[in-house]
């Protein structure tokens, strides 16, 4: 199978277009190509990343950069050329003919002959692209004060009493970042580390855990949010199930019989969708006794959430629409008053509960402004707030926990037997 996938790859290398026998190219970088004086048809070869497409009717142009260079080689080629695989991200040796560009914004450009994807760019390929959003941050994105704050040992000995001028602590989430690229980028994710200074020992909550978050520009509306996040949670789980069946089936064999077809269950339907104000009237109805009574306001807790999850016959099921008064600063207003919702949304999953948390994102100025004075956040938060001022779009996004992923897919009860160093209040072994 791997084989197979190779040799397709090796062929659709070299069949789309004429693959002439010449004699070998010299390898240039990007910037001797620019630098070439009097280029007059030399076979080189150049070997980078690409930068941007633009697919014409008869003729693709590809703009290829290896680092030598702030500007791009432009690469003209055939548009029998054209592939999905040539995209944003993707590296490519491409080799051909270095000829004087009729064009005058540049001296050269590289007639191709052969074009090899040497990697995908599968980021790009669901049209996401991947950043590295920063571990160590200023901001408190949630609102809620569960941080952990970083600074020097005693013994190392800084001219400021702050290292950093400002207090800094560990991310509990990279969105806000993320929004900034996503006004370059339009969809934008990352996975990393994520810690939490939650005083909870329970089933479901660590102190670090991973986070898988995606931000995404010219989103309008929680139903194509909703999509998105259906969309990862079902294609992830069948590539998982896919790719390593053996791991999946030890897990559903000896530790949580019944999970295989639970999850079957999951994937063949639709995920359901109620507001925050019908899964309130449900458990005000439901015969279960609460340690928490439901109340409209109230935050809803795991025991509610794995109600509802059964109340749904064991579908995932969204909850959206919650109370503005419980959510962080950035969730769009609904201006439902008298009740006061924003756009958030929460998937909730069998055995776990809450596994997503997203919403769409304030991008109206003076909405913004209001919610963030009412905080005393406005001076901490400027640069976020500029946001809104050059370009603002309607956009939003979700975060979904790593580690709460695998319990619901492999049927592990505890988070702490899904990750190999559990770190949780009074234990931070190794
Ligand atoms: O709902 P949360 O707090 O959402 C955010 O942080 C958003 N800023 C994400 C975004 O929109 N980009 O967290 C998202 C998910 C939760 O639904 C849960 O699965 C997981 O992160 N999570 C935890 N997992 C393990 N231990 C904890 N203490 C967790 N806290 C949140
Ligand atoms: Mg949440």
């Amino acid at each position: 199978m791997f084989g197979a996938r190779c040799l397709l790859r090796a062929l659709r290398s070299c069949s789309s277009a004429p693959c002439p026998r010449h004699k070998p190219s010299a390898k240039l970088s990007v910037r001797d190509a620019l630098g070439a004086q009097n280029a007059s048809g030399e076979r080189v070869k150049v070997q980078g990343w690409i930068r941007s497409v633009r697919s014409q009717k008869e003729v693709l142009f590809l703009h290829v950069n290896d680092g030598s260079s702030l500007e791009s080689l432009q690469v003209v080629a055939d548009s029998s050329f054209d592939s999905r695989e040539l995209a944003f991200g993707s590296s490519v040796e491409v080799q051909g003919q270095l000829v004087q560009s009729l064009s005058k914004r540049q001296n050269v450009e590289l007639k191709a002959e052969k074009i090899e994807v040497v990697g995908n760019c599968d980021a790009k390929d669901s049209g996401f692209v991947h950043i590295h959003t920063p571990v160590i941050t200023s901001n408190d994105c949630e609102g809620a004060g569960e941080l952990f704050q970083v600074k020097p040992s005693s013994k190392i000995k800084v001219p400021e009493e702050n290292f950093f001028n400002v207090p800094v602590f560990l991310t509990v989430s990279g969105q806000l970042h993320l929004e900034v690229m996503s006004g370059a980028f339009t969809q934008v994710f990352t996975f990393g580390p994520t810690f939490r200074a939650e005083n909870s020992q329970s089933r479901r909550h660590l102190a670090e855990f991973y986070m898988v978050e995606a931000e995404i520009s010219f989103l309008e509306s929680l139903q194509d949010l909703m999509q998105v996040m259906e969309g990862l949670f079902k294609t992830t789980t069948m590539t998982v199930l896919s790719n390593c069946p053996e791991d999946v089936e030890l897990c559903h064999k000896f530790i949580a019989p019944g999970q295989k077809d639970r999850l079957e269950h999951m994937l063949k339907n639709n995920f359901l969708i109620i507001s925050y104000t019908e899964a309130v009237e449900i458990l005000k109805q439901a015969s279960q006794n609460f340690t928490f009574t439901p109340e409209w306001g109230a935050d809803l807790h795991t025991e509610h959430e794995k109600y509802l999850v059964k109340h749904c016959g064991d579908i995932p099921v969204f909850v959206i629409n919650y109370p503005l008064a419980l959510k962080p600063f950035y969730m769009r207003d609904n201006e439902d008053s008298p009740q006061h919702t924003v756009a958030a949304v929460d998937l909730l999953v069998p055995g776990v509960g809450e596994l997503f948390g997203g919403s769409l994102r304030e991008e109206r100025y003076h909405f913004l402004e209001q919610r963030l004075a009412r905080s005393g956040l406005t001076e901490a938060y400027q640069w976020y707030l500029d946001l809104r001022r050059f370009g603002s779009v309607p956009h939003g996004g979700f975060g979904m926990g790593f580690e709460r992923y695998l319990q619901c897919i492999l049927g592990i009860d505890n988070i702490k037997d899904v990750i190999p160093f559990p770190r949780f209040t009074h234990s931070c072994l190794l």
